[in-house]
């Protein structure tokens, strides 16, 4: 605990819904305070226990009024494509009028058209059509955001794109976590050499996204209009050789046994997961991993498969949840309609839901120790919203009840 003469904000007559009990609860502290000092959390507790030595009037720090809303830490999007050009709204009126998701890949649309429009896209306009994304995010109550490459698939491109995702974070005060996702699609060039890509994924862009220090994660999209599982390895093996942790797009559309096969890597997550069975839950819950639901690609692509959230509680393997904001299969870009959707749809309760952009979706970034958790030395990472309850957030969207925004114990909203 640091000394109350160091705090430079202190708020009082707040709730506080720590999060630090994983999703069996909010984790609530009511008629709380909770203070600040140099970008972390100082101390937090209830308002009765404030140290007996502390005096507004010592110290310099500033005491708010939280006029009895709740503090909540500041959300987490672990699992966003955001960095784009162009969009689909062409394949939303196909799907509409009856093609499928895989019917328009596998005609050449889909991914590879957002690719086409990306490689058009200079690195300027990249960042501004990314902005507004990352913004209604970030006004929503977002400080944490996982951003992939993955429309590039070629060196430069995918250069590109984690450039603009690293340049997000001097727009705006949000954390940003790369993840290099070379291995999404099989670019037209290579549409009958898929080892040929993968020498490239590996031998050249991610030897030099590691060189230039552009990602913090590997991803791959492990499908059958994606990656097999053996090209997946191939991919898992050249990222585990440059000591980067793993994430993978698994089990979406069919079962291809990815999820296991990344907790063999010690996987960070595994995301999706709909068609995810026991076999792989055990091997996920064996190796520490995230289960990574998409809420909103499912409702997009109006799929049936529900994610075994039952199998999934009763192994104990924590759940986060994300936007997966993309073109293709969830262009939504609004965390809000995110719990709701994993309550209303994948049926988790409210505090799951909370935890799943909180201290899980921290987890599912290797950020457990430092974000996702109102907890002393934890990063002052800290929204307040007017609720009378935490379960709103989630039971309401399209109403912003986001009252203040600290990142790193700065005031940004
Ligand atoms: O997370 N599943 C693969 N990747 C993205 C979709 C990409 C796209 O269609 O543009 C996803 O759903
Ligand atoms: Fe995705």
């Amino acid at each position: 605990m640091t000394n109350s003469k160091d705090w430079q904000t202190l708020y009082i007559n707040v709730n506080l819904a720590t999060m630090t009990d994983g999703s069996n609860s909010y984790g609530e502290i009511t008629q709380a305070a909770l203070a600040i000092s140099n970008g972390k959390i100082a101390w937090l507790g209830k308002e009765s226990d404030l140290p007996a030595d502390f005096s507004e009037k010592d110290n310099d720090v500033e005491v708010i009024d939280g006029k009895g809303q709740w503090l909540t830490p500041g959300l987490i999007d672990c699992h966003t494509h955001l960095v784009y050009g162009g969009n689909r709204a062409n394949e939303f009126e196909m799907r509409l009028q009856g093609k499928s998701y895989q019917e328009i890949a596998n005609a050449g649309g889909g991914i590879v058209s957002t690719v086409t429009a990306t490689r058009k896209a200079s690195e300027e306009e990249l960042l501004a059509s990314a902005l507004p994304r990352l913004t209604a995010l970030h006004q929503q109550g977002v400080t944490t955001v996982e951003i992939k490459s993955g429309y590039g698939l070629d060196t430069v491109n995918e250069i590109k794109m984690l450039k603009v995702a690293g340049l997000l974070a001097d727009e705006l005060p949000v954390t940003i976590k790369r993840t290099f996702l070379g291995a999404h699609a099989l670019p037209t060039e290579y549409k009958d050499n898929a080892e040929g890509y993968l020498d490239l994924v590996c031998d050249e862009m991610l030897p030099q996204v590691v060189n230039e220090n552009l990602a913090d994660a590997v991803d791959v999209f492990c499908e059958g209009i994606g990656f097999s599982l053996e090209q997946t390895k191939r991919v898992f093996d050249a990222a585990q050789s440059h000591n980067l942790p793993i994430k993978v797009h698994a089990e979406q559309l069919s079962n291809l046994g990815a999820s296991e096969l990344a907790a063999n890597y010690d996987a960070l997550s595994s995301d999706h997961i709909e068609f995810l069975d026991e076999a792989g839950i055990k091997a996920m819950k064996k190796s520490g991993m995230t289960a990574v639901l998409l809420p909103g690609a499912f409702y997009f692509l109006r799929e049936t498969q529900l994610p075994p959230i039952e199998l999934l509680r009763k192994h104990q393997v924590p759940m986060a949840v994300a936007t997966d904001a993309n073109p293709g299969t969830s262009p939504i870009h609004n965390i809000h309609l995110m719990l709701n959707m994993a309550c209303t749809l994948f049926k988790l309760t409210p505090s799951e839901a909370l935890a799943g952009i909180t201290c899980y979706g921290a987890k599912a970034l290797g950020l457990t120790e430092s974000k996702g958790q109102l907890a002393v030395g934890y990063d002052a990472d800290i929204a307040l919203w007017k609720i009378e309850q935490p379960a709103e957030l989630c039971y309401q969207f399209g109403v912003n009840p986001l009252a203040a925004l600290y990142q790193a114990g700065k005031r940004v909203i």
